[in-house]
């Protein structure tokens, strides 16, 4: 049974469960093949706008780069509330694409229940086995301990009545072609049937795949691949906290200039959905407390940055704190895992005074997020005495003219990413990393 040719008949359709930054690129580039992907969520409004050819998640527009109006149109993307409608014999591919983690730490219940949900096509005569790949990231051991056990439990056999594979992503939502198409994308199925089949199906959007000998493997690849720079990143600090008074920034960018060495720089700690989590991922299944002790101390150096900075600056006396950016990266809506809450809360244990502007957040999500208040950019400038500039969004890039007038009252400004490094701003201005920031 050819699953690519069945669903080119258009008669069998792929599921997506979860239509987030995952599970809508998902739909939307096998769409773009001509293949009939419909997508479950629980959150009715993506559903909506999803049905009437809005993209939801606003800064995936420019990601795509195309319009997925006509993908609607035409039949080829669909959502729906109602996870029944993904439960026929013509879902012959089933992408699970929900979260896996809350609040840090790795949480499996939207996991669980959407394989409850599949689970119903045991009740269903089946002709063409249901693939599931879950895309969504794993700690170690996830599928052997849940996900299998669960599966055998509902009376299905692996490899026979469903097929089963791990295949996680490596998106960058903020460059266009870091995207599905293009990366390098690793798979790992539970037999060779499965992994015939999923190479079938992901072969018709990814250019480059890599097959594991295991989902065991490729489940690992994951985590493991993102605790490496989670350590790399957190490295850097260590040294800049090390050496206060050297210029890190400078000594690290000259070391990645070495052949086999990446360039990392000093800076808040590491945020967003992958890196802070990936360390944790591996640990969470090892109990014995003297092994990685790399990734513990990682964990540990990480979750400090905000203190480390906020000692610093309360030492310098300085006292209103303006910081920019609630983001974990620069021109994206995502404040998940920011660095920038820590930071926040950290300033606000030494009794500083501390407000936010970020363009992308209201400031009724901006005091729910880090609970302070906003304010004017750049007018509003002139109330600080330190700036911490922690992501380089495109809006805080005002001309230098116009920005050295808001700045008059500045005495100190931290910026993370170099949003303003070409502005001369002169003795207050410290990249991070760079000599006497900390
Ligand atoms: N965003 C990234 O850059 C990225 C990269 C690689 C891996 N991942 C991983 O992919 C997974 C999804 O991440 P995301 O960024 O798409 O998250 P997201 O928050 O953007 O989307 C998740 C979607 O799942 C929906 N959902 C929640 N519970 C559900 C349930 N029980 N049934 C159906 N839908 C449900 C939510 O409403 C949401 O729309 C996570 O495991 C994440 O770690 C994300």
């Amino acid at each position: 049974m050819n699953y690519k040719n069945l669903l080119k008949t258009k008669k069998y359709k792929i599921g997506i469960w979860g239509t987030g930054y995952i599970g809508l690129s998902t739909m939307v580039y096998f769409s773009k093949k001509n293949i009939k992907c419909v997508g479950f969520d629980i959150n009715k409004e993506k559903v909506r706008k999803i049905n009437s050819g809005i993209i939801p998640l606003k800064d995936l527009e420019k990601w795509f780069g195309f319009n997925i109006k006509k993908m609607v149109q035409k039949g080829y993307l669909k959502a729906t509330a109602n996870p029944d409608d993904l439960i026929s014999d013509k879902f012959i591919v089933h992408f699970i694409a929900v979260p896996t983690e809350k609040d840090g730490k790795p949480y499996y219940k939207p996991l669980m229940s959407v394989l409850n949900n599949i689970a119903k096509i045991g009740d269903k005569k089946i002709k063409v086995p249901p693939l599931i790949i879950v895309e969504s990231t794993l700690a170690p051991k996830v599928s052997d301990k849940k996900i299998l056990p669960f599966l055998k439990k509902k009376k299905f056999q692996i490899g026979k009545n469903i097929l089963f594979s791990v295949a996680p992503r490596r998106d960058w939502f903020i460059e266009g072609v870091k995207n599905l198409e293009n990366l390098d994308r690793v798979y790992g199925s539970t037999d060779d049937h499965s992994a015939k089949v999923t190479k079938d199906i992901l072969s018709i959007v990814c250019k480059k795949l890599h097959i594991a000998t295991s989902y065991k493997v490729s489940e690992m690849v994951k985590s493991v691949e993102n605790a490496y720079r989670h350590m790399d990143i957190t490295l850097a600090n260590q040294l800049s906290v090390a050496f206060p008074k050297d210029n890190m920034r400078e000594v690290l960018k000259l070391v990645g200039t070495k052949w086999n060495l990446e360039t990392f720089h000093p800076g808040i700690g590491a945020g967003g959905y992958c890196i802070p989590l990936s360390s944790r991922y591996v640990l969470s299944q090892i109990k014995n407390k003297n092994k990685l002790t790399l990734l513990r101390e990682t964990i540990k150096t990480d979750d400090n940055m905000g203190l480390t900075i906020a000692n610093s600056i309360a030492k310098k006396k300085l006292k209103r704190i303006g910081v920019l950016g609630l983001s974990y990266k620069g021109d994206l809506k995502v404040s998940v895992l920011s660095k920038v809450i820590p930071l926040i809360k950290s300033l606000k244990k030494k009794k500083l005074n501390v407000k936010l502007f970020d363009p992308y957040f209201t400031k009724e999500e901006i005091k729910k997020a880090v609970n302070v208040e906003t304010f004017k950019f750049p007018q509003q400038l002139t109330k600080f005495d330190c700036l911490i500039v922690t992501v380089n969004h495109k809006q805080f890039k005002v001309s230098p003219g116009k920005l050295k007038k808001y700045l008059k009252n500045c005495k100190f400004i931290i910026d993370h990413e170099g949003a303003w490094q070409n502005y001369n701003l002169t003795d207050k201005y410290y990249l991070t990393g760079a000599s006497g920031w900390l």
